[in-house]
């Protein structure tokens, strides 16, 4: 039943406080469900999707099986879609996917499981899919059916467009989707260009959907999906109307629904800091005026009227957020000694600081803060710089062989003698012929993968050093979750925190600069960020972390709204150059992010834009008119601990 608060949703939404909570939930109601059709002496026909979202409901599925005596026996199984091209042993067709995270660990039949064919010759590929639809049928349909949802609002390889009624059939992947997909591939030219996906139709057949997604980077399109009318630009949207549609969703995903951004559009408020700040700025923002410009009238007329009169007047409302957001700015983020700091965001003492600044990848960090980390070590800081992973997963083949046949050309070139029993540049020659004959299958060999963590290692000294921060600041933990994985097949687990544990034990920072508490919990920062969690909790007695102040910088090409924001470091022009400088060394990621409206930025020209516009916020609402500004917000231990 929908509440008050509910109002603006067309489909029943679910916010979870994480998403593992939410995927207990899913699980839980699939063994209820097998397990009463069971009893009715009826199979269970399951629709199933791939991608990083409903990885933790197999894993919790499995864990039913194993512990609780679950059967998939009478289960009879159908994947939403397939890469066209991929054959089944091709370690990123779905097929694998499906038989590694579930089907092998179930007692499945093999014959009761199907997934769309990648290998079907195009020709035939019309019938096929009429028989995939038709299997569908005489299985007698899907009972419950479960979703992700892609950044273009697709379901299945449902790209926009796709109708309403749309059966099984052959579909050409956006490009957004296929950037999404690149770091899977390893590289976006591998990406295939077509998949055979179930139709809207199909999935709309089923008795119960439900859609899942984590995460930040999904919240714009579930509120679009769950808020707006339903259009073809937005299959996902396309499930309003199902008589048994539910979204489950985790906080981060939630965080663009009109219920936690406006609340005040819903019904009434318990009116706290927090969300006097919130609604204060969005109204600058909407009647765009600068805060000590806000009238009465505007309150009233932009449903703030409550505020006002429990609150206001507002003229009262203006001055107190106008201070507020004031007082987040500083030039000084390690604290200013000597100055009064009642209200500035950093203590003076003690004076300098030991920062630890944690990057998941190398490059997040100057992307992200480069100024910030000028400024600290500029000022005396004690900034060490510590990379959780080596990247080496994003570092294109391309870059590998440029460097591997520089070695392989300088022994021939410079006559070096061969004294020992492989000479590096005979090394380099054996790598060189691995990358150009490449088992797919396998991934990248280890010795491969150390050439490219080398690659980001090296990009990451020249970066830092264009800050002035001294080598010997520099650690690379090479996490071993990271080392031993693939995307989508990570698994941290206690050597992965004990050497987080370690590094946090030999530094005993007074700031710790950190990221991807917004991140799906499956993707690599998303990953970092739950293991920091982990190592603070065990260090929580430790005397030290009572002086602990934990700053959060949003990750590459994010910014924290201006209401969340509790630190806002601005930077000069130079600054600002220097920055963009540093982020010129990370040649590997040369199109490596993927943001829709960004396509065709590179990464230093994302993130010169974003500290500009994080500028110009400040400057709309009636702030100093800054070059560039880098934002953190400030988390308490025990908030991180039970995020
Ligand atoms: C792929 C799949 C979709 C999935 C989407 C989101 O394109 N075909 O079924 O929902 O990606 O993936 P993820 O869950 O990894 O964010």
């Amino acid at each position: 039943m929908s509440t008050e608060n509910q109002q603006f949703e067309r489909i029943p939404t679910r916010i979870f406080h994480n998403s593992s909570d939410a995927a207990q939930v899913v699980a839980q109601e699939i063994a209820a469900l097998i397990r009463s059709r069971n009893e009715a002496g009826k199979k269970t026909v399951l629709g199933l999707a791939t991608g990083s979202t409903p990885l933790p409901v197999y894993k919790e599925l499995v864990r039913l099986h194993r512990e609780e005596n679950l059967s998939f026996r009478d289960v009879i199984t159908f994947n939403l879609d397939e890469y066209h091209g991929l054959t089944p042993e091709h370690p990123e067709s779905y097929h694998q996917f499906m038989w590694q995270r579930l089907f092998s660990m179930v007692d499945i039949p093999s014959d009761q499981v199907h997934v769309p064919s990648g290998t079907i010759p195009r020709a035939e590929v019309y019938e096929y899919c009429d028989r995939y639809e038709a299997e569908i049928e005489k299985a007698g349909g899907l009972d419950y059916q479960i979703l992700g949802i892609g950044r273009t609002g697709h379901i299945g390889f449902n790209e926009p467009g796709s109708t309403r009624d749309s059966k099984t059939r052959l579909v050409s992947l956006d490009s957004l989707t296929r950037r999404d997909a690149a770091r899977d591939f390893l590289g976006e030219a591998n990406v295939p260009r077509y998949a055979i996906t179930m139709g809207v139709g199909t999935i709309l057949k089923a008795t119960q959907v439900v859609l899942m997604a984590w995460g930040e980077a999904k919240a714009d399109v579930v509120q679009q999906a769950a808020e707006e009318p339903p259009n073809e630009n937005l299959p996902a949207g396309l499930l309003q109307g199902h008589p048994d549609v539910r979204f489950f969703i985790d906080e981060p995903a939630a965080s663009a629904l009109t219920r936690i951004k406006n609340p005040w559009l819903v019904g009434a408020m318990d009116w706290t800091d927090a969300s006097i700040r919130k609604a204060v700025l969005w109204l600058s923002n909407s009647v765009e005026k600068p805060i000590l410009k806000l009238q009465d009238s505007d309150y009233n007329e932009c449903g703030l009227g409550e505020l006002l009169t429990e609150v206001g007047p507002a003229y009262d409302l203006n001055i107190r957020v106008f201070n507020q957001t004031q007082h987040t700015i500083t030039g000084w983020p390690g604290g200013k000694p000597e100055a009064d700091d009642s209200s500035r965001p950093e203590r003076a003492k003690p004076f300098p600081k030991r920062v630890l600044v944690l990057s998941p990848e190398p490059a997040d960090d100057i992307l992200c803060m480069g100024g910030t980390i000028h400024r600290l070590n500029n000022q005396g800081s004690d900034v060490t710089l510590a990379y959780l992973t080596s990247g080496n997963l994003a570092v294109p083949d391309s870059m590998a062989q440029q460097i591997l046949s520089l070695m392989s050309e300088m022994e021939k070139e410079l006559d070096l003698k061969k004294s020992e029993e492989f000479s590096l540049g005979q090394i380099a020659t054996v790598l060189l012929q691995e990358l150009q004959t490449p088992e797919v299958e396998a991934g990248d060999s280890k010795s491969i993968r150390q050439v490219k963590s080398l690659v980001r290692r090296n990009e990451a000294r020249d970066a830092s050093h264009n800050l002035k921060v001294e080598q010997n600041k520099l650690h690379f933990l090479d996490l071993p979750f990271y080392e031993n994985g693939r995307y989508r097949a990570f698994h941290p687990d206690e050597k992965d925190i004990a050497q987080l544990v370690d590094l946090l034990r030999n530094i005993k920072p007074h700031q710790i600069f950190f990221t991807g508490s917004l991140s799906d919990p499956g993707t690599v920062s998303g990953i970092n960020f739950q293991l920091l969690r982990s190592a603070l909790k065990l260090l929580a007695n430790d005397d030290w972390i009572s002086n602990l102040f934990l700053w959060s910088y949003r990750g590459v090409g994010q910014e924290w709204p201006l209401s969340e924001i509790d630190m806002a470091v601005p930077l000069s022009p130079d600054e600002l150059n220097l920055k963009v400088e540093a982020s010129f060394q990370y040649r590997s990621q040369r199109r490596q992010f993927p943001l829709r409206d960004s396509a065709h930025q590179e990464i230093w020209q994302q993130t010169d834009e974003l500290n500009r516009n994080t500028a110009g916020s400040y400057d709309a609402v009636g702030m100093a008119e800054y070059e560039a500004i880098e934002a953190f917000k400030q988390f308490d231990l025990s908030e991180i601990i039970e995020l």
